[in-house]
């Protein structure tokens, strides 16, 4: 039987996982079709029952219901208990379990760059869902500290709080993190600071930024936001978002079907996309 996954959201219809999915069960031969459905909040509970009825593989999950659909799971991996967000869901057995596949995708697509973060200094810019998940993520590799840079500094203090492990870890303002931004190695950019259509805005200056280090930007339209397009100016190494949405797909494949994908493949996909 032809198998079904999908990807819940409101709205849905920018999504770009369906067509990253499909051509990849088209790809690998397998026979299955995945989805797009626009879900209301107040319909989330009746919808995650009916797809669990008619035996759902697995699917995504995304803004608004990556928290909210936990109490409607029968069981949720730890690591995304404690972020407090699912984005994927798997059918063990009758059983739909929820994941994060958000943080680990964003650190499997810092591999070309970093073998290790013990050594490493690292800033966060924002404290919303997106910072949430890679910086409990991240604070699991053990760096050596990870600041947290916030417009409202208490969600920086409450993330901090709130992180079940051990981490060496300040909340600053945007100032301040612009001030001292030489002492970092690497910095994440996770608000929505320049994001398509305000292009040419920015959430911190990078003036003091220190040349060589990595400066990442969990935007990818544009594909080159004008605080990865100043990094460069300052002989950073960038990297935009797509490695980020890229990896996170790849996991929750992997997790639907056993196969990791050919990401390079992914990514080429998702760029033509873009491009069109
Ligand atoms: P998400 O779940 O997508 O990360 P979110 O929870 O709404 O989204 O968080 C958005 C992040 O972008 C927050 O860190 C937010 O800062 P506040 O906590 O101060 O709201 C940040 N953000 C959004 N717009 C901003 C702006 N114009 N200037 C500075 N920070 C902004």
């Amino acid at each position: 039987m032809k198998k079904l996954f999908a990807v819940l959201g409101d709205p849905i219809g920018h999504s770009m996982s369906p067509i990253m999915h499909n051509a990849l069960l088209s790809y690998y031969e397998i026979d299955a079709h995945y989805l797009p459905f626009k879900v209301k909040t107040e319909d989330l509970s009746a919808a995650i029952k009916g797809l669990k009825a008619i035996g759902i593989s697995g699917f995504n999950v995304t803004v608004p219901h990556k928290s909210s659909i936990i109490p409607f799971l029968d069981d949720v991996d730890p690591l995304a208990l404690s972020i407090g967000a699912v984005n994927t869901v798997v059918n063990e057995n009758g059983n739909l379990i929820g994941y994060n596949t958000d943080g680990l995708g964003f650190i499997k697509g810092l591999e070309p760059f970093i073998t290790s973060f013990t050594d490493k200094k690292l800033l966060i810019i924002g404290a919303g869902g997106g910072a949430r998940a890679i910086y409990f993520t991240l604070a699991k590799m053990k760096p050596l500290v990870v600041d947290i840079a916030n417009r409202t500094i208490n969600k920086a203090v409450e993330l901090i709080e709130a992180c079940p492990f051990d981490t060496t870890s300040k909340a600053l303002s945007l100032e301040e993190a612009g001030q001292q931004l030489a002492e970092y190695d690497i910095v994440i950019q996770t608000t929505m600071i320049g994001m398509y259509p305000n292009i040419s805005e920015l959430p911190l200056s990078l003036e003091n930024l220190r040349a060589q280090s990595l400066v990442c930007d969990i935007i990818y339209n544009p594909l080159e936001t004008q605080f990865l397009k100043e990094a460069k100016q300052k002989d950073a190494t960038i990297q935009n978002g797509i490695d980020m949405f890229v990896y996170q797909g790849a996991l929750a494949f992997e997790k639907w079907t056993g196969i990791f994908p050919d990401v390079n493949r992914m990514k080429e996909n998702v760029l033509r996309q873009l491009e069109a």
